[in-house]
């Protein structure tokens, strides 16, 4: 039987997430200390030796990242730890949050002196605000013990963090419509290039990242890049916490080191499903919808790469055989319709057009061209959208039309 390895989320429960007497009796901010004594550069070979890989959904190299804005020299610098956790289905920073909040804040604190960055921003899910809440709190704990503001810890490196909170578009969590909800505008993606490490936030240099990849680091510093990568694969390294909920009999997450279980493995160590298993929903709205020949697939972004999906932000919904694969469809399109920013028009008429035809085809009065349609639109979208919100959101329509078409063909006689 599987196991999770527990290292992210191993004291959950077992420590006051907003005590810093606690955080420090299991080995905090020990990371911070050392990295201090490190130059910027040995900081950041560890990350690359760890090969971690980012955990919002992208699953872009860190250390990649942190060179890239290490090397620019206008100042200020700016980091947003983004905590928008808008995916459908995905609630893994949460708990991170709930577990070790101060080992966020703290990767924070040493990706900021690692990459000369002067000040950060975690953004957070207008939905969760008790979390903005403590968040706040911490970072004022933070502040008055020495580990924020003017020379941490006497170093001489200056960093400080300011908390905001989203107010529930998904659109928000994409790296670049973070940047202008932080201006305080309407949020929505800009035109890259240039990328938000050249030109991010107010125009300058800017580092994105996920709750889940800061979570991480001091764990990395502390114990070095290389045990890190002893855990997982080689282009999957670690642990990856996802998020099993559905019709599993105990939802929750689960950090499981990748490549030590497969799909089928993980639904089974989150209870499993009653009833017969007709798919599985991998990796958010924006992911796929499979089915059970995917059960015995590895946990890695390479074998899923390989498969044509993505595990995206570490999401399995597995569902049974009463459900319907068009109801789920169309109700992600719907989500989508409803999120899309409006700038392009592929994202913003291709929902709209999708979810019409969908409907129209539940309505018995489809035909076999509305389901070609379908494809057509989907690509088109992938295709021609401005961000990955427009780009992915036609995943799950498609691999629906690969996977389960005979439910398609069905509506239409
Ligand atoms: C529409 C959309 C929504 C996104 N929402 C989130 C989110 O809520 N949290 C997150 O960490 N990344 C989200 N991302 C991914 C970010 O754009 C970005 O890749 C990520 O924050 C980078 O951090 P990482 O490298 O640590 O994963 C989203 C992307 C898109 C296109
Ligand atoms: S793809 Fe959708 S969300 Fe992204 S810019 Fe275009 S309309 Fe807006």
């Amino acid at each position: 039987m599987v196991e999770e390895n527990r290292v992210i989320l191993k004291y959950m429960g077992q420590i006051d997430p907003e005590s810093l007497d606690d955080y420090l009796s299991i080995g905090g901010f020990q990371a911070l200390r050392k990295a201090l004594k490190m130059r910027r550069s040995e900081i950041i070979g560890e990350i690359n030796e760890s090969r971690l890989r980012g955990r919002g959904g992208a699953a872009f190299w860190t250390g990649f990242k942190w060179e890239s804005v290490a090397v620019q020299t206008r100042r200020p610098k700016y980091m947003v730890c983004n905590s928008d956790e808008g995916e459908p289905g995905t609630f893994k920073d949460r708990y991170v949050w709930e577990t070790v909040p101060f080992q966020v804040l703290e990767g924070m604190i040493i990706g900021a002196i690692a990459t000369g960055i002067d000040y950060g921003f975690v953004y957070v899910r207008g939905e969760y605000p008790w979390i903005y809440r403590r968040v706040e709190k911490l970072v004022n704990i933070l502040r008055d013990e020495g580990y924020l503001g003017s020379s941490i810890l006497g170093s001489g490196y200056s960093f400080d963090i300011e908390v905001v909170q989203g107010a529930g578009a998904y659109v928000c969590g994409e790296s670049s419509a973070i940047l202008e909800s932080i201006e305080g505008k309407r949020g929505g993606p800009r035109v890259k290039p240039p990328r938000t490490s050249v030109v991010g936030l107010f125009g300058q240099p800017t580092l994105v990242q996920n709750v889940e990849t800061l979570a991480n680091v001091p764990l990395i510093i502390k114990n070095g890049g290389k045990w890190y990568a002893s855990m997982g694969t080689s282009s999957s390294t670690g642990t990856r916490i996802f998020s099993i909920s559905g019709l599993v009999k105990k939802p929750g997450p689960y950090e499981i080191e990748l490549g030590s279980a497969t799909l089928g493995e993980a639904i089974q160590l989150a209870g499993g499903v009653d009833g017969e298993l007709k798919g599985v929903i991998i990796g958010g709205a924006s992911g796929y919808i499979v089915p059970p020949d995917f059960l015995n697939m590895p946990l890695t972004m390479e074998d899923a790469e390989r498969r044509g999906i993505s595990l995206g932000s570490g999401v399995i919904v597995p569902f049974t055989s009463d459900i319907s694969v068009v109801d789920v469809v169309l109700n992600t399109m719907r989500f989508f319709e409803q999120e899309s920013c409006g700038r392009c028009t592929p994202c913003r008429g291709g929902t709209r057009e999708v979810v019409e035809i969908i409907e129209k085809l539940v309505r018995g009065k489809g035909t076999k061209e509305h389901i070609s349609l379908l494809k057509r639109w989907g690509k088109t979208m992938m295709n021609a959208s401005i961000c990955g919100l427009g780009k992915s959101a036609p995943n799950m329509l498609l691999s629906s039309l690969k996977y389960f078409r005979n439910e398609w063909e069905s509506l239409v006689g």
